[in-house]
């Protein structure tokens, strides 16, 4: 059999061309040049011919696959340019399309609040105290001097879980913790941000649970104007230079003396409006700490002096938002927390 050399070549040439994908080209390879391809089969047939005919047909079976096996990588690297640019059209991205918009949350405002007046005690030196909410009556009422019959006490306004352990109703249990891990060590400067309860009935200003930030410092020579000073600087970084602050006489179980420290309304300047009444706001509790409070901590009330304060953040959130209902906090609606992203 002779094969047409020329013809075997143009059909193969044309399949070639017809081949779109690799595997395509790859299966009119093995067609013609594989082991049982064309070209192959016809170089295995040349022992069986004449003697004389053999270095024509050799030639041109070798010549043909060549030829072929050529093609074939030429078509394979034009596929693989046309696979290439496919891919590229395909994976183009428009990179100015606009975004899919992410709704981003945000800290609730009560938060907000706290982390602007942790930020201001921290710029003073203060570091960040914790305490338990589950507490010991111990540390929440005795410890602070409260005695077992002041009305504070009572359990219609803690939440007892034992007889000897409650919901602590006051920040100012984490004062005794501080010292006692601390003594005798000075200065103590810390600040206590956390939530507190009580026993109210939920109203637009009360709250079973709320915040308060409890400050405390310690050491020799802390003096009253110490601590006027530095709710002086703190009132005026919250609420602008121009705030005043004031001082009045208070009790306190575990401060001696004890006093509330006003500040002049931010939103009236001091000149008073609907929000404030007199033109003042009572922001804290504070006072010199007593020195049974000193001697329970640990530190030696001859030697060392302190001052502490106890605020409320609920209250400063509503003024500082101008939020009417204190529930309003409370109620994790989307809707009122969106307005303070
Ligand atoms: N613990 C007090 C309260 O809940 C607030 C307070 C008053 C804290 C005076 C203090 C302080 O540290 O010195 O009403």
């Amino acid at each position: 059999m002779h094969p047409d050399w020329a013809a075997t070549r143009k059909r193969a040439e044309e399949e070639l061309a017809r081949a779109r994908t690799l595997a395509e080209l790859e299966e009119v390879r093995i067609r013609y040049l594989g082991k049982k391809g064309v070209v192959t089969r016809a170089l295995a047939e040349l022992g069986r011919l004449p003697p004389e005919e053999r270095p024509q047909f050799g030639r041109q079976a070798n010549l043909l696959r060549q030829a072929l096996e050529e093609a074939v990588s030429r078509r394979r690297e034009e596929i693989e340019r046309e696979e290439e640019a496919r891919r590229l059209r395909e994976e183009r991205v428009d990179v100015t399309l606009p975004g899919v918009p992410v709704r981003r949350g945000s800290l609730h405002p009560l938060y907000q609040v706290a982390d602007e007046v942790k930020r201001i005690f921290l710029g003073m030196g203060f570091t960040v105290a914790e305490g338990p909410e589950v507490e010991y009556d111990w540390y929440n009422f005795e410890a602070l001097n409260i005695p077992r019959d002041h009305p504070s006490r009572d359990a219609q306004e803690s939440l007892y879980i034992t007889d000897d352990i409650l919901l602590r109703t006051q920040t100012s249990p984490v004062q005794i913790r501080v010292m006692q891990s601390m003594a005798p060590r000075l200065p103590v400067k810390v600040i206590a941000p956390g939530k507190v309860y009580r026993r109210d009935t939920v109203d637009p200003t009360h709250s079973f649970m709320f915040h308060q930030v409890e400050g405390l410092l310690v050491d020799r020579g802390v003096t009253m104007a110490h601590l006027r000073g530095v709710l002086e600087e703190f009132a005026r970084q919250l609420f602008g230079p121009r705030t005043r602050v004031r001082l009045r006489p208070s009790y306190f179980p575990f401060t001696e003396p004890s006093a509330e420290f006003d500040t002049t309304c931010f939103l009236c300047g001091g000149r008073g409006c609907s929000t404030c009444g007199s033109g003042w706001l009572e922001m804290a509790g504070c006072g010199m700490v007593h020195p049974r409070v000193l001697q329970v901590g640990g530190y030696d009330p001859e030697e060392v002096t302190g001052f502490a304060f106890g605020m409320g953040l609920d209250r400063l959130t509503m003024l500082k938002y101008r939020i009417t209902d204190l529930r309003l906090l409370f109620q994790n609606d989307v809707r009122f927390l969106a307005q303070f992203a």
